[in-house]
């Protein structure tokens, strides 16, 4: 029988996830094989081949369609995989709204790949959720965004964006990335699909790429089930037991994680080397009135405008020995970059310096360690900027 519940702490353990009616095993089993036995020629017991279908990859989806409250979950092999997959379901000739702050991948999949298509995204700062209307157009076909945005921790209003969208009659995406389901429920606030590179917070552990959609829209959702098979781009039954392992701690993970964020961020607002803080669970954010209406907490980022430039910044990430000098986020341990010359490399300069990603912005991810213990390594590399 099917552990019922409307906890997340209880839906991370249990969801997707009853004893394998072979051997009764309380954990998912790791099925490996590429292909099923069939009784009679076309008639397959529940799967026929992995691409199309594999249990363990079945426990990760219905596990994460029960955390983001979707009647469907589809895993992938990586969040720009689930990006990308999505993106087919657009023509030539149709055009995207996307908030103007995403992860410079997919940045990156809108410019390089998906305009020599001939599918144009308009990219605007959705704080104003006017401009998402004016930015809408005959040829619109979906509209993105990201919240909190990655890197400057903006937040846009979903409820709003939302509307707007459905009044278009157009599926709006929510990149949650940076929140995951148990500090932000997109479909609950009107989304209409929610995606995750699970190789962070989900997984939370960072020995896994990989990615997902959910959906409560039928329609869309056999589209996607028919893009996910088509298209291949699916992890590994291996892979899907490592993010299933990872996400029966999610909540707990994200409790500390908010907790260590929220004292870090308190602390360096008192310092002289730090210009801004950015983070949205403090009443100084410009978006805090929309953090406590839809997000549970302010997350496990901050970034930090430091004093002085480049090369300042680089001293003070090159001191820093607890955090470790690394792109990705919201794992256990804690890292730091720089996303003018890292994760954000692929957007031109000019596109950086417009959305004020600067080149003394610093990005940290708070992990699990010790929060004195990360305290004094980021004091170390305040020091070192002197
Ligand atoms: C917010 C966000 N979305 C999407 C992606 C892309 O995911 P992946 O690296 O798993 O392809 C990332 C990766 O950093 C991300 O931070």
């Amino acid at each position: 029988m099917a552990v019922r519940s409307r906890s997340l702490d209880t839906l991370a353990i249990h969801a997707g996830q009853e004893p394998d009616p072979s051997h009764a095993a309380v954990m998912q089993p790791i099925v490996l094989s590429s292909t099923f036995a069939q009784a009679e020629p076309g008639k397959p017991k529940r799967f026929e081949y992995s691409r199309s279908g594999n249990p363990t990859r079945e426990a990760l989806e219905a596990c994460l369609a029960a955390l983001e409250g979707g009647r469907r979950g589809f895993a992938f092999a990586s969040g720009s995989a689930a990006t990308l997959t999505l993106l087919h379901t657009l023509s030539p000739g149709d055009h995207v709204v996307c908030g103007d702050d995403v992860y410079g991948g997919t940045f990156r999949l809108f410019d390089k790949v998906m305009k020599p298509m001939n599918i144009i995204t308009t990219f605007v700062d959705m704080r104003d959720p006017s401009r998402v209307s004016a930015a809408i157009g005959d040829k619109t076909r979906l509209v993105w965004l990201e919240t909190p945005t990655n890197p400057l921790l903006k937040l846009f209003d979903i409820e709003k964006v939302a509307a707007i969208a459905k009044a278009r009659s157009l599926p709006l995406v929510v990149d949650n990335t940076f929140a995951s389901p148990v500090l932000q429920r997109p479909l609950e606030l009107g989304a209409t699909v929610v995606m995750h590179s699970t190789t962070k917070y989900i997984n939370g552990h960072s020995d896994v790429v990989g990615g997902a959609l959910v959906t409560s829209d039928d329609a869309l959702g056999e589209r996607i089930a028919f893009l996910q098979n088509a298209i291949g781009a699916v992890p590994s039954p291996m892979d899907c037991y490592l993010v299933l392992r990872g996400l029966k701690t999610l909540p707990v993970r994200m409790r500390q994680h908010v907790k260590s964020a929220s004292e870090l961020a308190r602390r360096l607002t008192e310092e002289k080397q730090v210009r801004v803080v950015h983070y949205p669970g403090l009443a100084s954010h410009p978006d805090h009135a929309l953090c406590q209406k839809q997000m549970a907490a302010g997350g496990g980022m901050i970034s930090l405008e430091l004093e002085g430039g480049v090369d300042e910044s680089r001293r003070f990430l090159s001191a820093l020995r607890v955090f470790t000098l690394a792109e990705s986020l919201g794992g256990v341990e804690s890292l730091a970059e720089h996303p003018a010359i890292m994760t954000h490399a692929s957007i031109p300069p000019e596109v950086r310096r417009a959305v004020g990603i600067s080149d003394s912005l610093v990005r940290l991810s708070v992990g699990l360690e010790d929060v004195e213990d990360l305290w004094n390594d980021l004091k170390t590399g305040l020091e070192a900027m002197r």
